[in-house]
């Protein structure tokens, strides 16, 4: 056994959105949600066991890991170790291709690519599914970007316990619905909620977290079915639906992720509905804003959304590959380490 194993993984977006989780331990979601893997974007990391390390180490776009950081993978690395009978701490390596300082989702593609890692590095000759379960107790969303293309997660049993098992599933592949992802990443970066704490804080303040809760299952179960039939515009216009109400509780629990750019996207694209162009946002816990068209419609609404004040960038993404291990030309550098 080797000990050491770099993957590759692509953060999501969650379609349908994962906001609240079941009481008690092992993250389940306490809704179903339906995101698709981004190509264009990615994670790579490597996990070395070795018997000279002293204590586990991460290495996150060439920085020293926070200590929160740390003691997350940590947790993930002891339950590998315990599943494979491994002693020895490892070093962990990762880089994202994309601005993780501005507030873009990674946990998915990190904690993706840092459970294939270790479970590979490990010796574990798990599948897919397994996997995913173990990525889902260190960020829910992670358990999706295991799988490429669209990817469902149920929600979580009412009152779970660490015994049960929770994957992520494939509901269509990658090129049964042609969709372009414009990642638009605004100006302002005001102090980001984190997403446990956000939506923990909703579902315990929100006068509305009762309606979220009944609802988005609903939503789930619609925007999957547009999903399948191909109906482009009913899936825009659910996955805003999702987003927006999800925002609308946190919100009312002062929740607020959402600065004036966001609301300013959120007008343009108003705006390019009206003029005949079908683009629909999603946001996630942070300002940017995830704007979903037809392959055929991105380039007019990328130059819309460019010329206007506050997105600073854009990044193109399509519906991408799941989690994966590297190539020897992927190997993360030695310097790194
Ligand atoms: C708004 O998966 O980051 O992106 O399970 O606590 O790690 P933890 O939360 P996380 O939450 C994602 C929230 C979301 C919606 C979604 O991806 O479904």
């Amino acid at each position: 056994m080797s000990g050491a194993a770099t993957a590759i993984a692509h953060p999501n977006v969650a379609l349908s959105k994962y906001w609240g989780k079941r009481a008690g331990s092992g993250r389940f979601p306490a809704v179903p949600s339906l995101s698709v893997t981004l190509s264009g974007l990615s994670t790579r990391t490597s996990v070395v066991f070795d018997g000279s390390a002293a204590a586990d180490s991460l290495l996150l776009n060439g920085q020293p890991s926070s200590f929160g950081d740390l003691a997350r993978a940590v947790e993930l690395l002891d339950r590998v170790r315990a599943a494979a009978g491994e002693v020895r701490r490892a070093r962990v390596v990762s880089r994202n291709d994309f601005p993780t300082a501005s507030g873009l989702a990674s946990s998915a593609s990190g904690f993706a690519a840092l459970t294939l890692g270790a479970v590979r590095a490990a010796g574990l000759d798990w599948d897919a599914s397994r996997i995913s379960d173990l990525a889902r107790r260190s960020s829910a969303s992670a358990a999706r970007s295991l799988f490429g293309g669209f990817v469902e997660l149920d929600a979580g049993p009412v009152a779970p316990t660490e015994d049960d098992v929770l994957s992520a599933r494939v509901v269509a592949a990658e090129s049964a619905f042609p969709l372009v992802i414009l990642v638009c990443v605004t100006t302002a970066k005001p102090k980001a909620i984190g997403s446990a704490d956000g939506m923990a804080t909703t579902l315990a303040m929100s006068p509305y977290a009762a309606a979220w809760l009944a609802e988005a299952p609903r939503m789930h179960l619609r925007l999957r079915d547009a999903l399948l039939a191909r109906d482009f515009v009913s899936v825009g216009e659910l996955a805003e639906s999702s987003a927006l109400a999800m925002h609308a509780s946190a919100i009312a629990a002062g929740v607020i992720y959402w600065t004036g750019a966001t609301l300013d996207v959120l007008s343009a694209l108003r705006a390019l509905r009206a003029s005949g162009v079908a683009a629909y946002a999603t946001i996630d816990a942070g300002p940017h804003v995830k704007v979903l068209v037809r392959p055929g419609d991105a380039a007019q609404a990328g130059q819309a959304l460019r010329a206007m004040g506050g997105v600073e960038r854009i990044i193109d993404a399509v519906p991408g590959e799941g989690a994966r291990l590297a190539q020897a030309s992927d190997q993360v550098d030695e310097s790194e380490r």
